[in-house]
């Protein structure tokens, strides 16, 4: 297969993962007899840097034209004490995912039974864990109304959500549902926003299309709680913007290292894969960010947007290796033990894959 894959490696510590994940999806290539091109282009501080803009039309051109998008991290330090900055790496991820209608956000939790010991939270209450949230992604008061009233002494942001948003993002919910243990968690705060009524009332509606699926009504103040408690007792769950911001950093944290968690962020058109993590500034250029939440992001990719399963189980099971050997970073090792390098990780998987 011809895979055509816009490459967005973005900020801090994106150029060094994009790099192992790159190393591994050609290693995947040349096993399966495919061929990829990949087409770099600019994001974040580094597209604010060259021509002013964090996600220029040039970039929206490449994703456009590509099979799928593969990215990094975005955000700078630069940016962040700056309240004053007019335009802000961020700004350029979030006007990439509205402009190629990623609506769902796929941010799956799992654990690695080489790593149980490596969560700040008890093993027998993580162990099983495997869970996938689907953030609506293009709406909520990411995108509302804004604005200071008052010579600038009173700010507001707007929750909006229309019925067709909650809709195509619970239906991804619901199929997801059908294909693992049919148990649904609709996540809201319907006893106090009225959007979050919407939300209640939409996905109650649609609950006799899917009449196999058990669904449950949870507030997000509880599931946050909840998730740290008994993990292993959700499956799907679906909810809005922020709450799924908030949550899916949360939930990162079972699996025993944010350097882990890959996720992908689908539309109708256009998919795009990500590891959940930031763009770690503090660690650029030294060699110690851990790839796999890329890496395995590349495996989404060949899984959802190309259903090449076995490709996509391949380099699970290769990073599986690589934590069972432990030839992983810092984030990963014992305390004081030295880690593995960014790309001393990528090259192990790659030699993997191919020997
Ligand atoms: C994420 C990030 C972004 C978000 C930021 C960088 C705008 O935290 O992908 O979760 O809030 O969506
Ligand atoms: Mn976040």
């Amino acid at each position: 297969m011809d895979l055509k894959i816009a490459l967005l490696a973005g900020d801090g510590i994106g150029p060094e993962v994009i790099e192992q994940a790159v190393k591994v999806s050609d290693a995947i290539a040349t096993k399966f007899n495919h061929s990829i091109s990949w087409t770099p282009a600019l994001t974040g501080a580094a597209a604010i840097d060259a021509v002013g803009d964090p996600y220029p039309e040039e970039t929206h051109q490449v994703c456009l034209g590509a099979d799928a998008v593969l990215f990094g991290a975005i955000g700078h330090p630069r940016f962040d004490n700056d309240p004053s900055a007019k335009v802000r790496p961020e700004q350029g991820l979030l006007k990439m995912r509205q402009k190629l209608g990623l609506f769902a956000n796929v941010r799956p939790t799992f654990t690695f039974p080489s790593l149980l010991d490596k969560s700040p939270l008890k093993q027998e209450r993580i162990e099983g864990t495997d869970l996938v949230f689907l953030r609506e992604l293009t709406g909520g008061i990411y995108f509302g109304e804004r604005g200071r009233l008052d010579d600038g002494n009173t700010a507001f942001d707007t929750c909006t959500y229309k019925r067709e948003e909650i809709q195509r993002l619970a239906k991804k919910g619901f199929e997801l549902a059908m294909t693992r243990s049919k148990k649904l968690c609709c996540v809201d705060k319907a006893n106090v926003l009225e959007s979050s009524r919407l939300w209640r009332e939409t996905v109650q509606a649609m609950e006799k299309e899917y009449p196999e699926v058990e669904v449950s009504y949870e507030f997000v103040d509880a599931v946050a709680m909840r998730l740290v408690q008994w993990p292993n007792s959700y499956d799907v769950l679906i909810t809005e913007n922020l709450f799924g911001d908030i949550l899916t950093d949360e939930a990162s944290v079972i699996s025993g290292s944010m350097g882990l968690m890959p996720s992908a962020s689908v539309g109708t058109e256009n998919a795009l894969y990500e590891p959940i993590h930031g763009s770690f500034p503090q660690a650029t250029g030294l060699g110690i960010a851990n790839p796999l939440a890329t890496v395995l992001s590349a495996a989404m990719m060949f899984e959802m947007s190309f259903g090449l399963i076995e490709e996509g189980a391949l380099i699970r099971k290769v990073v599986d290796a690589s934590l069972a050997e432990g030839v992983v970073t810092e984030d990963l090792k014992e305390n004081g033990q030295k880690g593995n390098s960014t790309s001393e990780v990528g090259d192990y998987l790659v030699a993997q894959i191919l020997g």
